[in-house]
């Protein structure tokens, strides 16, 4: 499974990145907002540090609008995604991006029907929000496993990005369904690394070190 970072923070991609773990990245206007950037530049910036695709998110709600900026947004650079919701006037701007040559990523998906639409539209990423369906009672988890199935009975080129990623156990049980990639918050990725018994393992390893009264260097 590949690991975007879902973040317009550029010091904390620049950090995860130079561990080799980042495949891409994500954005959203909630992210940009949060950033405190100018989406041109911050995304620039971004897709100069990550050789991967940097998912940029369309405003406009009409498809021609959404066509007009998505345009605006691949200019940035030769990596950008451009990201459009999942309505009907998102699925038109689709398909017309898509037979441009761009990468689409169509986001706030809920259900598996709007899964299918997407990759009939000619979508590279379709992204399930797996957290925001938790959050509401339902199941994050089984949308993934629903569109996974289906995709795989048609061969569906369409990329499963698992978005709205909210946890440790978000990620293992994406990767275990066949994600094809899962963006999470940088503090998600991070805690990836963690475990209890690691750090008690560590612990008993240095008391003993110290027993031995040795120098590696
Ligand atoms: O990847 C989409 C993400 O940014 C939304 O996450 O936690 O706001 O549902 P969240």
């Amino acid at each position: 499974m590949e690991l975007f970072v879902d973040s317009a923070d550029v010091e904390a991609i620049a950090e995860l990145n130079a561990l080799g773990v980042v495949d891409g990245v994500t954005t959203n206007p909630s992210l940009i907002l949060k950033s405190g950037r100018d989406i041109l530049e911050v995304t620039k910036e971004i897709c100069a540090i990550v050789k991967g695709p940097v998912s940029a998110e369309v405003v406009a709600l009409e498809a021609d609008a959404m066509i007009a900026e998505g345009r605006r947004l691949a200019k940035i650079a030769d990596n950008i995604a451009i990201k459009l919701p999942l309505t009907w006037e998102g699925l038109k701007a689709c398909r017309a991006l898509s037979d441009e040559g761009h990468m689409v990523n169509v986001t706030l998906c809920f259900s598996a029907n709007q899964a299918l639409l997407a990759a009939k539209a000619g979508a590279s990423f379709v992204s399930p929000f797996i957290g925001r369906l938790d959050d509401m009672n339902a199941d994050g988890m089984s949308l993934i496993a629903d569109i996974r199935t289906i995709y795989d009975n048609y061969g569906f080129r369409t990329r499963i990005l698992a978005a709205s990623v909210r946890s440790v156990n978000h990620m293992s049980q994406a990767a275990l369904i066949g994600a094809d990639v899962a963006t999470a918050p940088p503090a998600v990725i991070k805690a990836m690394a963690n475990h209890p018994l690691t750090d008690k393992g560590l612990d008993g390893f240095l008391r003993d070190w110290a027993e031995t009264g040795q120098k590696i260097l």
